[in-house]
C-alpha cells in the first residue's frame, strides 16, 4: 500500500484554509488524516467531510503530523510553525512571517521547486499577487532575462480574508437598497463601488505599502536575480475573488510578443486568452494571461494582463502543490540530513 500522510491545516476556517481543505480532497493528496486547527472560538465546529476544528492552544497535541499547512496570519505562524517543525512536521506557511529569511525557501511549485531541496522543515508560500506574476514571468526570465517590471495590481477583497468579503457584500447591499452603509472596518475607505489606490499598510513611514514591498522583495528572491527593478502600485478593487495586474516587462534581450505568447502557452499552469477576467478565473488553478503586446515606447519591453484566483494558485493550490512535490521528490523526511 502506498504511503499516506497526516496533515494539519492551521487557519482551517478562513478563506484560504477552507480552500486548502477542498484542494487536499480534490487533488487526492494521500492523507491518512486531516486535522483542522483554528482559534478557541471555532473549536468543536464541524467542517465539510465531518472534520472537527481543534483549538490551537498550549493543550493541542502537535505530534504525529507529516505536513502542516498554515494560513492563520503572521503572528500565529511565527509562534506555532516552529513548534510544529520541532514536533516533526514540515510546515508550508502562507503568511509573510518567514518569506524574507534567507534560510527559508520561498517557493512557487512550477517556478523554483529546486529550492525545496534545502528546506529544514519550514517552507514559505509567496504573497498571492507575487505568486501569479512569477508563473507568468518565469519563462520570460529564463529566455530573455528581466531588467525591470512596472506592475499595477487590481486586488480582490478575499486577499484580506473572510471579513473583507463580508465588508464588501454589506456595503454593496446597503448601497443598492439605499440604506446607510456600515462604516468600513477592514479598509480605510468604503470598498463597494470604489477603488483604493494603496492595498496593504504603510509601515514605519515608508511611502510604499507592505504589499508593494512584498512584490519587490519576493520577485527577486524567487527569480534569483537581485538586479531586477520592480516599480509597483498595489490597488484594492471591489472584486470578491481573483487578483488582476497590468504588467510592463523590460527584458535584457529582445523578445517579440509572439515569442512571449508561445513561451507562456508552453508554461504549465498558464492559460493564454485574449482578455482574462476575475469572474472567469475564479475557482480555477491556472494563471490567465492576455493582452500580450509590444510596448512601443521601448525596444525591449512588452505589456500583458495577468489574472488568477488568489485563494487558489495565489495561496492554497500552491501550498498543496508544494506538498505534492515534497512527496514526489522524497523531501518530506529529509530536513535533518540536508546540508546548509
Ligand atoms: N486571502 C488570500 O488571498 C491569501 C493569499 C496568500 C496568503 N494569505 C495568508 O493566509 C493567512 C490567512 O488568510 P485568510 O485570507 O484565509 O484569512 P481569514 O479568512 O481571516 O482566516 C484566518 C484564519 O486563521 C485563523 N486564526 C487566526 N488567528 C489564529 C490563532 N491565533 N490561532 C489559530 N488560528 C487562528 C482563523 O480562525 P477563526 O476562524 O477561529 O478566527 C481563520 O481560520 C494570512 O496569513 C494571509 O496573509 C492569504
Amino acid at each position: 500500500m502506498s504511503r499516506t500522510y497526516r496533515v494539519a491545516v492551521v487557519g482551517a476556517t478562513g478563506v484560504v484554509g477552507t480552500t486548502m481543505l477542498e484542494l487536499l480532497r480534490a487533488r487526492r493528496f494521500p492523507t491518512s488524516e486531516i486535522v483542522p486547527f483554528a482559534t478557541e472560538r471555532s473549536a468543536g465546529r464541524q467542517l465539510e467531510g465531518g472534520l472537527v476544528v481543534r483549538a490551537l492552544s498550549d493543550d493541542a497535541d502537535l505530534g504525529g503530523f507529516d505536513v502542516a499547512l498554515f494560513s492563520a496570519g503572521g503572528g500565529t505562524s511565527r509562534e506555532w510553525a516552529p513548534r510544529f517543525v520541532d514536533a516533526g512536521a514540515v510546515v508550508i506557511d502562507n503568511s509573510s512571517a518567514w518569506r524574507r529569511d534567507p534560510e527559508i525557501p520561498l517557493v512557487v511549485s512550477d517556478v523554483n521547486p529546486q529550492a525545496l531541496k534545502r528546506h529544514r522543515g519550514l517552507i514559505a508560500n509567496p504573497n498571492c499577487s507575487t505568486m501569479q506574476l512569477m508563473v507568468a514571468l518565469a519563462p520570460i526570465q529564463r529566455r530573455a532575462g528581466i531588467e525591470r517590471l512596472v506592475v499595477s495590481t487590481y486586488q480582490s477583497v478575499s486577499g484580506t480574508g473572510k471579513k473583507a468579503i463580508d465588508e464588501l457584500d454589506a456595503q454593496a447591499r446597503a448601497s443598492l437598497e439605499g440604506s446607510e452603509a456600515p462604516a468600513p472596518e477592514v479598509y480605510p475607505e468604503p470598498i463597494a463601488f470604489n477603488v483604493i489606490g494603496a492595498a496593504g499598510n504603510f509601515l514605519d513611514g515608508d511611502d510604499h505599502t507592505d504589499e508593494e514591498r512584498k512584490m519587490m522583495f519576493e520577485t527577486r528572491k524567487i527569480l534569483e536575480d537581485e538586479s531586477i527593478g520592480v516599480a509597483v502600485t498595489c490597488v484594492r478593487v471591489p472584486v470578491r475573488i481573483c487578483h488582476s495586474m497590468a504588467v510592463n516587462v523590460q527584458t535584457r534581450e529582445p523578445i517579440s510578443p509572439d515569442e512571449v505568447r508561445s513561451l507562456l502557452e508552453g508554461m504549465p499552469g498558464v492559460v493564454v486568452e485574449d482578455v482574462p477576467t476575475p469572474l472567469r478565473a475564479a475557482g480555477r488553478d491556472e494563471v490567465f494571461v492576455g493582452r500580450i503586446r509590444r510596448d512601443e515606447s521601448h525596444p525591449r519591453a512588452f505589456s500583458m494582463w495577468v489574472v488568477s484566483d488568489n485563494l487558489r494558485k495565489g495561496a492554497a493550490t500552491n501550498a498543496v502543490q508544494i506538498a505534492e512535490v515534497l512527496v514526489e521528490r522524497g523531501l518530506l523526511d529529509r530536513r535533518d540530513s540536508v546540508a546548509a
